[in-house]
């Protein structure tokens, strides 16, 4: 009897140190990698594509750019698409998740010419990942508006409703076997960035304002899409959806206050985008708040726009799935209300972000804390009615300077264990989990300092030649086995353990 415990003891000593999490992801889980149009592909001027806002960004304020890189040729995925689908096909992935780039097929924007060649760079991306059974997951907006749409104002036009649904339905009419369409990439950034903070382009700073028109347009081009695409395309049957980017709000602390203030947060970074396409209408706190400040600050209306019943009902559930990129992890306090003299969203939002120090960092300061995707996944199930939630992004940086990538091993087996608990502890419906990135790519202001590659690319040479790092042999081990993959010293110590405990059992005993 006293054998067979200790036996039973070393087992279990020994699975455990040979992994974290020793579950498998249900069957049928995909596991692909993302890129996007305006990071990887290049060719910004050639085959009739037309200028956009990130193109005239680079092109006239150069210094916006880290090292005054530009994307005229990134990764030149413009040219190197098949290669691009052997990697991922070598990696035995399910998805590739790319965007199109607007300009490119709409070359001023409007649906009055279609630029053929840009369009036919679409169809046989989507020709060739077929071919190798890859199911295309395509985003139509992950950031670059046609230049031409900006001079009429951008994601504050409302006339971009229909611009928006004219340049979809080219796509979706051309692009007929895409299972999987998501409308905007990370409104939140679009809008907050874009056109609040004015850090990305088209570099708006109207803090406060037209932070709050831009999801207002976004939401309801995003929901005429997707009642085109579901009424006047009935034999397509693909999801089409959206893709939220969500990061983790923290109490930090167990009062009250913070506890609210880390709610508050949510609703104001992912409830304002997700809340009227997911429940109607916009977060109440979110209603209360800018309305509350709006007031006081004597606007004759709140500057967060008014819904009518109409709008609320028409953007409501218009949803196949929930589309969701997950970074980092922030502690939220609440703060004082400040004075009226001034106004801006972190007014309206009213919260303190700080980092708990204990906490590890990638190279460009990123918090890593796995639990956080598990908190974030859990809250969107219990806030949204458990919709069916596909990971569209997550990832980390290295430092570029080494092939041994084992910062982005470690990063995925934590948020991977993680997201294990989330689909088996929390029962939240994650059906995709997809890695940003497939190779290093222009990572916006920063440059081609950033590497969130599975696949190093180097800039410096004309061929952009690609070469895997450690960690692509790692995701794609994961993809096939449906595990994630155990460490050689992880599979050592086991062993050691194994033998000790037959050791002491027969031996000693
Ligand atoms: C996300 C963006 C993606 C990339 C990653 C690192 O917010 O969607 O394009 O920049 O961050």
């Amino acid at each position: 009897m006293t054998r067979f415990l200790l036996c039973c003891c070393f087992i279990a000593l020994a699975s455990f140190a040979q992994a974290e999490n020793n579950k498998t992801f249900p069957d049928g889980f995909m596991f692909g990698v993302a890129t996007a149009a305006y990071q990887v592909e290049g060719a910004w001027n050639e085959d009739g594509k037309g200028e956009n806002i990130w193109d005239r960004m680079v092109h006239t304020d150069p210094s916006s750019i880290t090292n005054n890189d530009t994307a005229d040729v990134a990764c030149d995925s413009y040219h190197k698409y098949k290669e691009d689908v052997e990697l991922i096909a070598g990696l035995n992935l399910t998805h590739y998740r790319f965007s199109v780039s607007w300009s490119r097929v709409l070359p001023t924007g409007f649906a009055n010419e279609i630029n053929a060649k840009g369009l036919l760079y679409y169809q046989n991306l989507v020709k060739e990942l077929k071919a190798r059974n890859i199911e295309p997951v395509v985003t139509l907006y992950h950031w670059d508006l046609p230049q031409p749409l900006q001079e009429i104002g951008g994601w504050t036009n409302p006339n971009m409703v229909t611009y928006f649904k004219e340049y979809a339905r080219v796509m979706i009419e051309n692009l007929v076997g895409v299972q999987y369409w998501a409308t905007f990439n990370e409104p939140k950034q679009v809008c907050r960035a874009g056109y609040g903070v004015g850090s990305l382009a088209p570099r708006i700073s109207s803090n406060g304002i037209a932070d709050y028109i831009c999801p207002y347009i976004i939401v309801k081009s995003h929901a005429e899409v997707y009642h085109m695409y579901k009424n006047d395309f009935p034999d397509l049957k693909g999801k089409m959806s959206i893709v939220f980017d969500g990061q983790w709000a923290e109490p930090a602390s167990n009062s009250t206050a913070d506890t609210e203030a880390a709610e508050r947060k949510m609703h104001f970074e992912f409830g304002l985008y997700a809340n009227p396409i997911f429940l109607g209408d916009w977060p109440q706190v979110v209603k209360d708040r800018v309305s509350f400040r709006s007031e006081k600050e004597n606007f004759t209306r709140s500057r967060l726009p008014e819904f009518t019943e109409d709008e609320i009902s028409t953007i409501n559930g218009t949803f196949d799935y929930l589309g969701f990129n997950h970074y980092y992890t922030r502690l939220a306090s609440d703060v004082e209300e400040e004075d009226f003299d001034d106004i801006g969203y972190d007014r309206d939002v009213r919260v303190l972000s700080t980092e708990d120090p204990s906490w590890e960092k990638s190279p460009n300061g990123n918090p890593i804390v796995p639990w956080g995707i598990r908190k974030t996944l859990k809250w969107i199930k219990d806030t949204y009615g458990n919709p069916e939630i596909f990971i569209t992004e997550n990832g980390v940086i290295d430092d570029g300077s080494t092939l041994e990538d084992d910062i982005r091993i470690d990063f995925y087996k934590g948020y991977l264990s993680s997201v294990l608990d989330a689909i088996y502890e929390d029962e939240v419906k994650v059906t995709g989990f997809t890695a940003w990135s497939l190779m290093d790519n222009f990572e916006w202001t920063g440059g081609y300092g950033y590497h969130f590659g599975l696949y190093q690319v180097n800039f410096t040479d004309p061929e952009r030649p690609r070469t895997p790092k450690k960690s692509a042999d790692f995701y794609g081990t994961l993809a096939r086995t449906l595990k994630i993959p155990t460490s050689w010293a992880n599979k050592i110590s086991a062993c050691w353990i194994y033998l000790l405990g037959t050791l002491v059992v027969f031996q000693f005993l």
